[in-house]
This record gives structure tokens, C-alpha cells and sequence, in this order.
């Protein structure tokens, strides 16, 4: 087993971060291949956590070869302030490669995201105001700045020009503050210290990463984001701007689909959502008071108040078409620890029929009310199980019911935050 993509298959936040790097210890190389710094993804390593936006999870493991590719839109200010962080405790970054087709947001991007969610009103998606929208569109448009481009230097100061003649058009007519004068001279400045210091990782990731790939090491690809936020294939609108199924894995970083001999999907045991859009089995009651509380269900890049509710096995079944995932892994069944009873979607009520597909419009999901199947809790700390007979007898049934709902296999459950806090059932590489 070559390559393995680890995928959300919720809304995001179901621990990818922490299972990729697990992983990674299996792993020559793990890339990012797409979204930015929308992402956060939380390790906790002997008591120490690390909040990782940019650089993938694999870096705490010193002879793992980290790989940011093409499709991800990189964010400068935060992917160097990461490096420094990292290096600052002690973690090396001399692996690390940044792919010079990789597209760079500019703070233009940033004003054109606060503004479009502005004018959105009550129809705003909720964006991570991070600038992500705003710089896939410039890309799509084919006027996008990439990596590349700062590095030649002249190609960034043309491909600037260009792009603020447009965006400054928009504020003009927005009332937005414009970038010239000097406020342009200091952004330009400002890029000029950034391409010296992103220079030692800027480099051609397409032949490392099929060279790797053909000498017979092991590839992991760390998704970012949740299948229901896949542009194509989640809740759209409102959903991110990139593809974050498993397919996108394969763009983001220019490898053939072929290569690719796993997708596991990351699942909450329970689910959670942020942001705005439609989430069937929301709780708004004192139980998704609770589950938010335990579950720590504060976003790790906006520190925005996750919304929680049941599992629904409708979307990680959907979820698990869209991706051709091969196996699934558990996340935070511990949270569920004090519940005496657990609720599970089995599939959705709409005008009178019971659905178990997901339904193609927001109208008609809207409509949908879940369908429950209640199970016995277990009202005991699983944090310390590190094999399946560990769990309580109502947990293991938990388990082995959510696989039977999903019709996959739960290779991997995690209980606890920490690396150690992991129940193999199936060895993935
Ligand atoms: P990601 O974006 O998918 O990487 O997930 P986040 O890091 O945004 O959110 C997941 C949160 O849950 C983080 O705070 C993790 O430390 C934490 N976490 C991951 N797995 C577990 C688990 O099994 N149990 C508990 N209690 N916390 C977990
Ligand atoms: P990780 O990788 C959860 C959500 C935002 C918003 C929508 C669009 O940590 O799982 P964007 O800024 O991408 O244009 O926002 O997508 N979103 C996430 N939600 N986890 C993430 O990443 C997310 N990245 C984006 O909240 O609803
Ligand atoms: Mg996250």
C-alpha cells in the first residue's frame, strides 16, 4: 500500500489533522493539496497542541517530507508566521516544499470576501473571511498570482498591476478603500520581504511527488475541509471553493488517479457544522449544550461556536459514494462517554417518504426531517482504550453499527485528543 488520502467526511473538523499525523509515522511524504488557511487542524503531541493551517500534519515527524501542492492557495503572512512558530518549538521545516504553481491570496482577496458576505446579507455562506473565495475565482479567471510569479518578481509586479486595475474598479464602486499610492508601494514591499524568506521552500513538487511515488514510498494526502463542503458535491452555496473530495487530492498535487490505493474518511462520532447552510440533525437543545462543551466545538481558525448534532449516516454515506472511500475512522466517540442514550440518522423523512439518499437540492433537504435510531450509551471514560475490546460492550455496538450504516469498515477509532489515543482495528499502509 503506496497512497492513502485521508478525507473529511462530514463539514469539516472531524480530526483530520490529528489522524494525519498519526499516520505520517507510516508515511514518507504528506501533502496539502487543497483550500489554505480556512483550514485548522489541531495535534496534540505529549500534552503540547499544535494548530496547523498550511503546513501539512506530517511535520512533527522529522523525516517525514512535507509537500504543499498546486491546489492549494497559500496564504504567505500565515504559512511563514507557521514555519517560525514551528521552528521556534523546536520543529525542523527543512522538509517542507511549497509548489511554485501554488496561487498566493492577496490582501485584495480578503477585502473581496468581507465584501461579497457583506452584500449576501442573511444569505451570507459564513466564509472564514480568509480570502479563499475570492482567490479560486482570480485562478478559475486564469489572472491568479502564483508562487512562481513572486519568484521571477517582474511577472508578480505585472500580474499585480492588472489585478488591482480590476479590484480597484470594484471598491471604487463599493466605497472600499483602494490599493495605489502608497498603500500599493507598501504591499509591494511587504511581498518583497515574503518572497525572500518563502524562497528556501519554493520548488517543483509534480516530479518529487511522482518520483516518490515510483520508488515505492508512501504517500499521504491530508484533506482539508469536509465532503459536504466540496464545491461540486457539498451544500452548495454554501460550501468552500475547492474540491475536497478525494479527487481533488489528485489535481491538487498532479498525480493520475490510478496511483491511488486508499481513501479513508475521517468521521465525528458525532457531527458537527460551521458556518451557515442546511445540517438535518442539528441540536439546539441542552444535549448539543453539552456535546459542544465536551467536544471543545470552538473553531480552531475563527474561533466561531461549532454547530453539533447527531451523526447522520445519510451524509457520511454519500460522502463515502463521492469519495470511493475504503475505510472510515471514528473520531471523539470519548465525547459521547456521558450520554445515556445516543441518536443516530438512519435516513431523512420528506413529504411523507423516508429517503436514505441525500437529496440534490437545498429546498428539498430543507425539508428533511432525520429519521433516529436510538442506542445505549455506555456512561464510561473510554479515553484509555487502545484496542476495540477495550471499549464498553454499548460502544463497541456503536461502532459496529455506524459501519453497518455506512457500509464500511471502521478501521480506526479515536478516543482521546493525543496521538496515543487510537484504536487500530485495520493497519491502513
Ligand atoms: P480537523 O480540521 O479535521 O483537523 O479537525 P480540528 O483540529 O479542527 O478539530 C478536531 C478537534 O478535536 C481538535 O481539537 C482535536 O484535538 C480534537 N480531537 C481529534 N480527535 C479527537 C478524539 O478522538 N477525542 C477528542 N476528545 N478530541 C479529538
Ligand atoms: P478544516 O480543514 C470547517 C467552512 C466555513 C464556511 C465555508 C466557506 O479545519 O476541516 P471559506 O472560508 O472556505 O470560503 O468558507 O466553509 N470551512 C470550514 N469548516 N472546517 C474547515 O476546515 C473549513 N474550511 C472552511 O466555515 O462555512
Ligand atoms: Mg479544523
Amino acid at each position: 500500500m503506496a497512497s492513502l488520502i485521508v478525507v473529511g467526511s462530514q463539514w469539516g473538523d472531524e480530526g483530520k489533522g490529528k489522524i494525519t499525523d498519526y499516520l505520517a509515522s507510516q508515511a514518507d511524504m504528506v501533502l496539502r493539496c487543497q483550500g489554505g488557511s480556512n483550514a485548522g487542524h489541531t495535534i496534540w503531541v505529549d500534552g503540547v497542541r499544535h494548530a496547523l493551517h498550511l503546513v501539512p500534519s506530517g511535520i512533527l515527524n522529522p523525516d517525514t517530507i512535507c509537500v504543499i501542492g498546486n491546489g492549494v492557495v497559500l496564504d504567505l503572512g500565515i504559512v511563514l508566521l507557521e514555519i517560525k512558530r514551528l521552528q521556534d518549538e523546536g520543529i525542523s521545516t527543512k522538509n517542507l516544499v511549497i509548489s511554485e504553481k501554488a496561487h498566493i491570496i492577496m490582501p485584495y482577496h480578503f477585502t473581496m470576501d468581507d465584501y461579497q458576505e457583506s452584500l449576501k446579507g442573511d444569505k451570507k455562506i459564513g466564509t472564514t473571511r480568509r480570502g479563499i473565495g475570492p482567490a479560486y475565482m482570480d485562478k478559475v479567471a486564469r489572472q491568479g498570482i502564483r508562487l512562481m510569479d513572486l519568484m521571477a518578481w517582474q511577472p508578480f509586479l505585472e500580474k499585480l498591476d492588472y489585478n488591482l486595475r480590476e479590484k480597484n474598479e470594484i471598491f471604487r464602486r463599493a466605497g472600499l478603500p483602494l490599493i495605489e499610492g502608497e498603500i500599493k508601494e507598501r504591499l509591494i514591499a511587504d511581498f518583497a520581504v515574503y518572497r525572500e524568506q518563502i524562497a528556501p521552500y519554493v520548488g517543483e513538487t509534480i516530479y518529487l511527488v511522482n518520483e516518490a511515488l515510483a520508488a515505492g514510498q508512501k504517500l499521504l494526502f491530508e484533506g482539508a475541509q469536509g465532503s459536504m463542503l466540496d464545491l461540486d458535491h457539498g451544500t452548495y452555496p454554501f460550501v468552500t471553493s475547492s474540491n475536497t473530495v478525494a479527487a481533488g487530492s489528485c489535481t491538487g498535487v498532479g498525480i493520475g488517479p490510478t496511483r491511488i490505493d486508499k481513501v479513508l474518511g475521517i468521521a465525528k462520532a458525532y457531527c458537527t457544522r460551521v458556518g451557515e447552510g442546511p445540517f438535518p440533525t442539528e441540536l439546539k437543545d441542552e444535549i448539543g449544550d453539552n456535546l459542544r462543551n465536551w467536544g471543545n466545538e470552538f473553531g480552531v481558525t475563527t474561533g466561531r461556536t461549532r454547530r453539533v448534532g447527531w451523526f447522520d449516516s445519510v451524509v457520511v454515506r454519500y460522502s463515502a459514494l463521492v469519495n470511493g472511500m475504503t475505510d472510515l475512522c471514528l473520531t471523539k466517540l470519548d465525547i459521547l462517554d456521558k450520554l445515556p442514550e445516543i441518536k443516530v440518522c438512519t435516513g431523512y423523512s420528506l413529504t411523507g417518504h423516508i429517503v436514505t439518499k441525500m437529496p440534490s437540492t437545498l429546498e428539498e433537504l430543507a425539508k428533511c426531517k432525520p429519521i433516529y435510531e436510538t442506542l445505549p450509551g455506555w456512561l464510561t471514560d473510554t479515553t484509555a482504550c487502545r484496542c476495540f475490546a477495550d471499549l464498553p460492550e454499548n460502544a463497541q455496538k456503536y461502532v459496529l453499527r455506524l459501519e453497518e450504516l455506512c457500509g464500511l469498515p471502521v478501521s480506526l477509532v479515536a478516543v482521546g485528543p493525543d496521538r496515543e489515543q487510537i484504536i487500530v482495528r485495520h493497519d491502513l499502509f
